[in-house]
Order: C-alpha cells, then structure tokens, then sequence
C-alpha cells in the first residue's frame, strides 16, 4: 500500500502469457487499494480514499462500481479477506495520507457476510494499539482467526473474527520498516502449507516464517527466511497473491509485477510478468471457471508513476 495520489486508478488483469488488459478505469481517479474476489467472480474493492467498500463486475465493459457498505468513523479501507465461504473481514480506519498512518483508536476490522439475502455488516474488533492495519490473511483450518499485518510496529496480529479477542502472533524484526513513517514495513501477508508468506516494503523482502496454530494460538516456530528482494532502489514490494501451485504474484511500485516461485532445489527465483501497471497495489485470482481461476486482477493507485 502507497498513499500517493494519482489521478487515475484502474483494474488491470494478467493472463496466462501475461498479457494484461484494463478491465475497469476509475473516473474519479479512485486509488484501489485491495481486492478480493467473490465466488461468482465479482470483485470486492476497497480504496484508502473512500470509507465505502465496492463491487464489481470484472466481465462487463464499462462495468460501474456499486456500493456495499460505507464504514462509520472511518476515512478509509486497507486489508480484505475472505475467511469463511462468502464471508470477508475488512480493515475500516482514519487515515492520514501524508503520514501514511492511521489515527490510534480508529483501526477497527469488520466482519461483510454475504451468505444471506442482503449482506450482513457488523463490528469484530478494534485494534486499539495500532496505528496501521494493512493486509489480512485467513489461516487455512481455523476459520474463526483472521491474521492482520500491522506495518508500524511490524507484527502480525490474530483477531479471533467469534469474539473479537486479539493478540500479537508474531513479531519480528524483518516485519518491521528500518526507517521512521512515512516508511511501511509487512504489507501483504497469506498464510500457506504451515508457513506465512509475507512482503516488507521499506526492506524490499518478499518472505516467509514457519508457523503452527496451538490451542487456537497462531506462533511463529522458526526463523524468517528472506525469498526474494526488489532489485532496484526506488522500488517496492506491495501485496500479492498466491496460486494453487505455492507461486506467488507480487505487486512492486512503481509498475510491474513479479512471480516468485521455488525451483527444485529449493531456491526461490523471481519474474516479471508485467511492467507497465501504474502502481499496483494488490492482486487476487478470478473464480468460477478455468480462464477465470487463470486471471490475476490487480488493483493499482492509476496514473504515471514518480
Ligand atoms: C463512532 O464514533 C462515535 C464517537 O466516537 C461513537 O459514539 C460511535 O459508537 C462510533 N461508531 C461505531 C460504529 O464505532
Ligand atoms: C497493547 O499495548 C499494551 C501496552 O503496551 C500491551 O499490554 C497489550 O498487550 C497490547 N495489546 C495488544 C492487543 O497488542
Ligand atoms: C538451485 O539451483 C539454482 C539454479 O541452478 C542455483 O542458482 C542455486 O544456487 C541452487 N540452490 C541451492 C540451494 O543449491
Ligand atoms: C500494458 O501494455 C499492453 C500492451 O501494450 C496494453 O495492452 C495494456 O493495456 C497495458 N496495460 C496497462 C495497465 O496500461
């Protein structure tokens, strides 16, 4: 996540040989944020610039954002989940984008449950201590406990999404920024196969810590091992997706997009896939069929790049 603004925002979806196609351009020069996608194929978005969470149509031209839910007290959306089939945790907070922080006592996580007729909105949590809530992750098995990446402090909190308890589950240097806010350090963060993936964006790692769930606590269990680095200054790792073979699809500010992947050794490599996005933000598979599973939508802050 970047706060700068840009005048345009738009939605753009990598493919197979990876060409990219522009599926929706925000009018408003709204800064999408992050994405999850819903099971019949229709996008959730949130924007660090606008309260209100949105859907889309990826499949129509010229498709038009509908309103789901405006957040009170809140100026702006980060992380968002899908953690029970259909049912999405969402960060709402007041935002200061020049600080690139939230106000302390506003970072509060929602439960969006569309498994009824109209969705159902409801409060879970307030993370009291934070002043940045960033990406979320579900933890595969437990599908009451929602992981949230706090880039201030750098660590990962669990927010149990039944009683809204929350504590710290990780903590660890390499979360951390090495440098005072602006500067943000975990960003995105998945949990897979008994490790958590994450991106740090001030020390340009994407990476991983083995974790285990004990009596529903959510521990790291090994060291943090760096996978892969952004090569240039001036660049960023934002959030990712990963797909159903472990690889992991990295957006990088100011404009491309790179998959990282283990060879049979062991060693981890990385590709760009993309190199003309406008600073994405996010990325998230399409669902419903196989050329769907086979898109990769990425949410970008639109417009040229500095
Ligand atoms: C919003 O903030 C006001 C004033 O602090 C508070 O009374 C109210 O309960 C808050 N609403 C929600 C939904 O948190
Ligand atoms: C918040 O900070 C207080 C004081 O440092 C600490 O005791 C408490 O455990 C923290 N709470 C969480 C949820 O991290
Ligand atoms: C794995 O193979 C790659 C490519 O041959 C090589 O660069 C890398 O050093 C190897 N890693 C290990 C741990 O042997
Ligand atoms: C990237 O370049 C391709 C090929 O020139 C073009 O079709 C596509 O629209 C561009 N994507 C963006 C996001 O600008």
């Amino acid at each position: 996540m970047r706060f700068t603004l840009f005048p345009l925002s738009l939605i753009a979806s990598a493919f197979a040989a990876f060409p990219t196609k522009v599926v929706y351009d925000s009018p408003t020069g709204l800064f999408l944020e992050n994405i999850a996608v819903r099971p019949g194929n229709e996008l959730l978005l949130t924007s660090v610039m606008s309260p209100t969470l949105h859907t889309l149509d990826p499949t129509t031209t010229n498709g038009i954002l509908d309103e789901v839910y405006t957040f009170p007290n809140s100026t702006g959306l980060i992380g968002i989940v899908e953690y029970q089939p259909d049912v999405y945790a969402v960060v709402a907070s007041k935002l200061d984008l020049v600080a690139v922080r939230a106000q302390l006592g506003s970072v509060s996580i929602w439960r969006v449950d569309f498994t009824g007729n109209t969705p159902r909105i409801t409060k879970v949590a307030q993370i009291l201590n934070s002043t940045l809530i960033n990406g979320l992750s579900a933890v595969p098995g437990h599908p009451d406990l929602v992981l949230a990446a706090d880039s201030d402090i750098g660590v990962v909190y669990q927010i149990s999404m039944r009683t809204g308890a929350t504590r710290i589950a990780v903590q660890d240097s390499a979360l951390a920024a090495n440098a005072p806010p602006p500067e943000i350090g975990i960003n995105g963060l998945r949990v897979r196969g008994g490790a958590l993936y994450f991106t740090n964006s001030q020390r340009g790692t994407f990476g991983r810590v083995p974790v285990t769930v004990d009596a529903g606590k959510v521990e790291s269990v090994g060291a943090v091992e760096v996978l892969g680095r952004v090569e240039e200054a001036g660049q960023q790792f934002d959030d990712f997706a990963l797909d159903p073979q472990g690889r992991a699809w990295v957006t990088r500010h100011p404009d491309s997009l790179t998959v990282h992947y283990p060879l049979s050794n062991g060693s981890w490599v990385q590709e760009k896939v993309a190199g003309n996005l406008s600073m994405p933000t996010s990325g998230a598979f399409g669902r419903g069929d196989k050329v769907q599973e086979q898109s990769l939508y990425v949410t970008t802050g639109g417009g040229q790049s500095t």
